[in-house]
C-alpha cells in the first residue's frame, strides 16, 4: 500500500486534499491521471450497466435533498456507527474498531458508546437554523428512489426495470483510511432495479453474478475476488437477503461492492411519508404492488483502489528493478505514448505529426524529456500498453517502433499503419 500511494503520488493519480494547509481526513484530490482512471471507470460501468441494457435508464439527481427524504429512509434515525472516547487523550473511535475497553497506546479507558450520525449537515438558503438545515446525501440511491414514480410516469420503463446514477456521496466516517477505501466524500455508482415481488431473489442471484463478472471483465485477478453472502446477524434490517463483492486488498478481504435484495422497504417508507401513490399497475395481470428492489451498489475510488493494486508489479529485467501497471488497455489513463528518441529536428516534427494523427483515436501523452529508458519507465509505472518511438532511421524509412509494456518486445511498423496496428492491440 505504502509504495501504491507513493507512485499515486509521485505521477498524479492522486493527493491528499488541501495537502498545502496540512490536508483534511477523508477527502481525495484527484490529479490527471487519476481522473483518466476514473473516467474509464464510469465509462465501463455506464456503458455495462445502462447503454447495452434495455432495461436500465440513468438519472442525475441532486446532492442535497428535502430532508424529509432522510427522515423516511431512516437515515436520521439510524444511520449511525457507535462512537467512544478515549478519556485520557480525547481520541475518538468507532467502538466496534477497537478491541478492549481502553485505549491501546496510553492506557486510558474508553466512555460508554453512544450513537453517532455520520451524515453531514448544512443549511439551504441565508437562515441557519433547524427550519433550513439539511443533509449531503449519504448514499445516491434516494435519489432513485424519490424519482421513481417520475421515471414511471416519463418513460416506458416496466418492472422489471432499473434505474441508474453516478454521483458523489459524504459520510462523516469517524475513521476515515486505507488511502482511498474509506472516505468522507467518495463516488457510488448505483442500480436500484424494480421487480415484481415474486422476482426478487431470482434478480439478487442475476445481479451478484452479473456483478462478479463486471470486474473480471476489468481484468482483476479472480483468486483476488470472491462474493460472500451476508450472514442473518450482518443483514441491514430492511434486506431480504444481501452479497458482497470482495477483493483481497492487502489489509485483508473487504467490501468493494454491495449487492442487497431491499424489498419495498423504500418505496413503502417514502410512498407512507409523502403521501404520494409509489406502486405499479400491472395492466396485464391486472394487479396493482410496490415493487421490490434489488440493488447492486458500486464505490468508484474502491474500484480504483482495486484496480491499482491490482494492477501494480515489480519485476526485475536485465538486472533492473522495473514497477509496471499491468491496467487492460481500456483502463489505462493513456493509451499510447509517443517519443521522440531525441529533441532534434527532424524528430520533433515527424513525431508531433504522428502524435496529431494519434489523439483523436487513442488516450495519447507526447514526452521527450529525459532519457529514452527514462521514459519506458515512467510509461509502465502509469500503465501506458505502448508506446510508439520515433528515431532517426524514421526519416528514412517511414517507420516507428512500438513497444509494448508487458512483454517489452518492439516492432516496426510503417507510419501509414501504425493507427491500425495500434488499434487491433488496444482494442
Ligand atoms: N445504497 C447502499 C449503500 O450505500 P453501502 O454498502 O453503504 O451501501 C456501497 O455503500 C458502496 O459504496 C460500498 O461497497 C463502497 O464501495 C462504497 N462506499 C461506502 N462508503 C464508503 C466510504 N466511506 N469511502 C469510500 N467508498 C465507500
Amino acid at each position: 500500500m505504502e509504495k501504491l500511494v507513493s507512485l499515486a503520488k509521485r505521477r498524479g493519480f492522486f493527493f491528499q486534499s488541501s495537502e498545502i494547509y496540512g490536508g483534511i481526513q477523508g477527502v481525495m484530490d484527484f490529479g490527471p491521471l487519476g481522473v483518466a482512471l476514473r473516467n474509464n471507470l464510469k465509462r465501463a460501468w455506464w456503458r455495462s450497466m445502462v447503454e447495452l441494457r434495455d432495461d436500465v435508464v440513468g438519472i442525475d439527481a441532486g446532492i442535497i435533498m428535502n430532508p424529509k427524504v432522510w427522515e423516511a429512509s431512516g437515515h436520521v434515525q439510524n444511520f449511525t456507527d457507535p462512537l467512544v472516547e478515549c478519556k485520557k487523550c480525547h481520541q475518538r473511535f468507532r467502538a466496534d474498531q477497537v478491541s478492549g475497553p481502553r485505549h491501546e497506546d496510553d492506557g486510558g479507558e474508553f466512555t460508554e458508546a453512544r450513537q453517532f450520525n455520520l451524515m453531514f449537515k448544512t443549511f439551504v438558503g441565508p437562515m441557519e437554523n433547524s427550519s433550513t438545515q439539511a443533509y449531503l446525501r449519504p448514499e445516491t440511491a434516494q435519489g432513485i428512489f424519490v424519482n421513481f414514480a417520475n421515471i414511471l410516469n416519463s418513460s416506458h420503463m416496466r418492472p422489471p426495470f432499473g434505474i441508474a446514477q453516478i454521483g458523489k456521496a459524504f459520510r462523516n466516517e469517524i475513521t476515515p483510511g486505507n488511502s482511498i477505501f474509506r472516505l468522507r466524500e467518495f463516488e457510488q455508482m448505483e442500480l436500484e432495479f424494480f421487480v415484481p415481488p415474486a422476482e426478487e431473489m431470482t434478480w439478487l442471484d442475476f445481479w451478484k453474478e452479473e456483478r462478479l463478472k463486471w470486474y473480471l471483465g476489468l481484468g482483476i485477478r479472480r483468486e483476488r475476488l470472491r462474493l460472500r453472502a451476508h450472514g442473518k446477524d450482518e443483514l441491514a434490517h430492511y434486506a431480504r437477503g444481501a452479497f458482497d463483492v470482495e477483493y483481497e486488498f492487502p489489509f485483508g478481504w473487504s467490501e468493494l461492492e454491495g449487492i442487497a435484495a431491499r424489498g419495498d422497504y423504500d418505496l413503502a417508507a417514502h410512498q407512507k411519508a409523502s403521501g404520494r401513490d409509489l406502486s405499479y399497475f400491472d395492466d396485464i395481470r391486472r394487479e396493482r404492488y410496490l415493487p421490490h428492489v434489488v440493488e447492486p451498489s458500486a464505490g468508484v475510488d474502491r474500484s480504483m483502489l482495486t484496480l491499482m493494486i491490482d494492477a501494480y508489479h515489480e519485476e526485475e529485467v536485465r538486472g533492473e528493478q522495473r514497477v509496471v501497471m499491468r491496467f487492460q488497455p481500456s483502463m489505462a489513463p493513456i493509451e499510447v505514448a509517443i517519443l521522440p528518441l531525441s529533441r532534434k529536428e527532424p524528430l520533433t516534427a515527424l513525431a508531433t505529426r504522428v502524435e496529431h494523427e494519434l489523439r483523436p483515436h487513442f488516450r495519447t501523452e507526447y514526452d521527450d524529456t529525459q532519457s529514452i529508458g527514462k521514459r519506458y519507465r515512467r510509461q509502465d509505472e502509469i500503465g501506458t500498453p505502448f508506446a510508439v518511438t520515433i528515431d532517426f532511421e524514421t526519416v528514412n524509412d517511414q517507420a516507428a517502433t512500438i513497444r509494448s509494456r508487458d512483454e517489452m518486445t518492439q516492432v516496426r511498423v510503417p507510419l501509414a499503419e501504425l493507427r491500425k496496428e495500434l488499434q487491433a492491440r488496444v482494442r
